[in-house]
């Protein structure tokens, strides 16, 4: 068993900042396992990164929303290397799509919001993909990561998880109490949104109502698990994180950041030595307020 180096997972590495936090993690001698959902796509990042000298990565299948596709890469984690040192829950969806292309301007959020429309649909395979594809990936690798002198757990998350997104007070008050706050209610503040959502009364309901509503509350989700994960694994380090406003296929490319100024957040809490902060935010490489 190949267990001495330290080995990581990268979701949704095929493009965007999840290849860059791939290469950069592996220029820090980290054996990187980059994963994507479509298995040509993963396989042609990871020869893009082989063909500028990057060696210490390799590729396999995995849709975070596809129970089955995680068992899968966890025996290949679990027989292959024993253990697992990170995991860079990086995989997201904007749960948007795109109606009027021509009027986005580049560096100008509210240019994309006023560009896009959000369905139901939509919200659903934001929620199951951002959310519960991020918690069954923790869920997963815990044990693996138990194996770990140094366990990491980084979830790529975003400055719309941040609790002033969420209009309604007692749903941010109930976010907010980590130390009442049981996984059981999160998925049932889940299932409320989305009923809410295909019933037409999110503003009513205290939801953010416009501007990547269902994206709003999947990374306030993430935020709270990542506290509760925190709390539960005092061994783990787990943190989230924003990277920035990066131009990437999810904001169009009207980001203003670089993957490369993007990456750097993740990897930098990938690499976090022993006894450094948990249950934290970050905005890039900056603490930041879950508020
Ligand atoms: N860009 C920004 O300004 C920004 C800001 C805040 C937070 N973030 C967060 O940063 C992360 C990366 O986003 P990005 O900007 O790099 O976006 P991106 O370029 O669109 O990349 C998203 C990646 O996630 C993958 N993915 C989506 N659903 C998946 C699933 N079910 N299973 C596995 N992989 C899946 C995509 O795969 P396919 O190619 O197959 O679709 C793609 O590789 C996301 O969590 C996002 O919310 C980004």
């Amino acid at each position: 068993m190949e267990n001495r180096q330290r080995i990581a997972i990268v979701t949704g590495a095929n493009k965007g900042i999840g290849l860059e936090i791939s290469r950069q993690l592996s220029e820090n001698g980290i054996l990187v396992v980059l994963t994507a959902r479509d298995e040509v796509r993963g396989q042609a990042a990871v020869k893009k990164l082989q063909d500028v000298g990057v060696k210490e990565v390799i590729f396999h299948q995995l849709d975070i929303s596809d129970p089955a596709s995680i068992t899968c890469l966890k025996e290949f984690v679990k027989t292959k290397f024993g253990k697992l040192d990170i995991l860079v829950n990086n995989a997201g969806v904007g749960g948007v799509e795109l109606q009027s292309p021509t009027t986005l301007i580049e560096g100008d959020s509210e240019s994309l919001f006023a560009a896009i429309n959000e369905t139901y649909e939509m919200s659903k395979e934001c929620i199951d993909i951002n959310y519960y594809g991020t918690k069954a990936m923790c869920e997963a690798f815990i044990p693996l990561l138990h194996q770990s002198k140094s366990p990491r757990i980084v979830n790529v998350s975003a400055t719309f998880g941040k609790l002033l997104f969420i209009p309604g007070d007692s749903i941010r008050k109930e976010l907010r109490n980590i130390d009442n706050l049981a996984e059981d209610r999160l998925e049932e503040l889940m299932e409320s949104f989305l009923v809410d959502c295909k019933e037409g009364r999110l503003k009513e309901s205290g939801w953010p109502d416009r501007a990547f509503s269902a994206y709003k509350v999947s990374k306030n989700a993430v935020n709270a698990y990542t506290r509760i994960l925190a709390k539960n694994y005092p061994k783990f380090i787990v943190n989230c994180v924003c990277p920035g406003y990066v131009k990437t296929d999810l904001t169009y490319n009207t980001g203003t950041l670089t993957v490369e100024e993007g990456a750097k957040g993740p990897v930098m809490l990938a690499l976090l030595p022993d006894g450094s902060p948990s249950g934290q935010f970050y905005n890039q490489t900056e603490p930041t307020s879950f508020e």
